[in-house]
């Protein structure tokens, strides 16, 4: 087996896998980060995504060998139950989940997006968002919640 090289939430990261493994296997696997879900396994609802080189990628579909010597963050990277991104705290503040399945591939979705523009539109959160399926009805709320991180990161 290869050994491929990559950082994986700021941490020097190898892995002696098949280089065709989709990453959210070797994350889920071997590496014991299952923050990121497996839903449809076919690129189609986001329950998977994570930021590979500041970008919103699904990781059920991506190979491991795509992602060599890259930066990964993944849903355990953003924060934490002591420290959490404010977009973790904006998502409680306006009560913007439910079952929670879908909710790293969003709050990865909504990170990535924020890397790229500290001020999105409501228009544009919802373009940002546009992979990520969610059954339980908090899209409205979700948005509000971006807004609100957008605007407490944006703050002196
Ligand atoms: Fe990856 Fe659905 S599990 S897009």
């Amino acid at each position: 087996m290869p050994t491929i090289h990559f950082r994986l939430n700021g941490a020097e990261t190898e892995i002696d896998a098949d280089p065709d493994t989709p990453l959210l296997t070797a994350l889920r696997g071997p590496l014991g980060l299952t923050g990121s879900h497996f839903g449809c396994g076919a690129g189609e609802c986001g329950a998977c995504i994570v930021i590979v080189n500041d970008h919103a990628i699904n990781s059920c579909d991506t190979p491991l060998w795509s992602i060599a010597d890259k930066d990964i963050t993944t849903i355990e990277g953003l924060g934490s139950e002591q420290n959490p991104h404010a977009l973790q705290r904006a998502f409680i503040a306006e009560q913007a989940l439910q079952c929670g399945y879908c909710l790293s591939g969003i709050l990865m979705s909504a990170a990535a997006l924020l890397k790229r523009n500290s001020n999105p539109t409501s228009a544009e959160i919802k373009a940002a968002l546009d992979r990520n399926l969610c059954r339980c009805g908090s899209h409205n709320r979700m948005v509000r919640a971006i807004l609100r991180a957008a605007a407490e990161m944006r703050a002196p």
